[in-house]
């Protein structure tokens, strides 16, 4: 099967798994990351096939959505293995989705490939900036937790468990995860967009707290 093909109907796959999302990762953050992820590569390389299959899957086997994160791995391995990838690129891209996820400010990254670093500076980057404000609300609801509270403090996991587990607020969540975001970028490219989108994150907390004490 053509590269273009197997694309394309990824894309179908992917549509179809995460339709009705309101978690924050529906299609349309796929779409983002994907072009970012392609964006980024333009500057910094790496296999342009793994990384727009890896960068359409990632979200595909969440932990938000499976119990267990194997059986999510195993139904991308199953649709892989049926388009005829062999064995190297499903083992590279199944390595990235595996990697992909932020699991606490006190737990290390673990991607290694070229192309899982293009990915994951994808996925990060639209966890920040105006759209990561936006999705971030979005999850809060979502789950239930409350927006705010003055007095909870943020924790810095260091477990994922812990880090799964942990209702926080979501202004809490800017400092258990998105505030950190910049600083953990692997490439150049994304380090340098990521520059502007921290800034508005800062400024829209420098807001949000002024008008809560009403003073602006
Ligand atoms: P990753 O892409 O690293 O796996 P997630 O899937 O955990 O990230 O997060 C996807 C989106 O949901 C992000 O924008 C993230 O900030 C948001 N999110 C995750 N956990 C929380 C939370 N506890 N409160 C608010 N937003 C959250
Ligand atoms: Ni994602």
């Amino acid at each position: 099967m053509e590269r273009k093909e197997v694309i394309e109907k990824t894309i179908l796959f992917v549509k179809e798994k995460l339709a009705g999302d309101s978690s924050g990762h529906d299609w349309w953050h796929i779409f983002r990351v994907w072009n970012m992820a392609k964006k980024i590569s333009e500057n910094e390389n790496g296999d342009l096939f793994v990384i727009e299959m890896a960068a359409l899957l990632h979200d595909v086997a969440d932990w938000k959505f499976y119990e267990n994160e194997d059986e999510g791995l195993q139904v991308i391995i199953n649709f892989l293995a049926d388009l005829e990838l062999d064995k190297t690129n499903i083992d590279r891209i199944i390595d990235i989705v595996r990697n992909v996820s932020f699991k606490g400010a006190g737990v290390n990254d673990k991607m290694v490939s070229l192309e899982g670093k293009i990915v994951q500076d994808a996925d990060r980057l639209d966890a920040i900036g105006a759209i990561g404000v936006a999705r971030t609300f979005a999850f809060g609801g979502k789950y239930g937790n409350e927006m705010y509270h003055p007095e909870k403090k943020a924790k810095l996991h260091e477990s994922f468990e812990d880090y799964k587990n942990d209702k926080g607020s979501t202004i809490n969540h800017f400092y258990e995860k998105l505030l950190l975001l910049k600083e953990r970028m692997h490439t150049k490219t994304a380090k340098h967009i990521a520059e502007e989108r921290h800034c508005y994150m800062e400024m829209f907390l420098e807001q949000f707290y002024g008008e809560w004490e009403n003073i602006r």
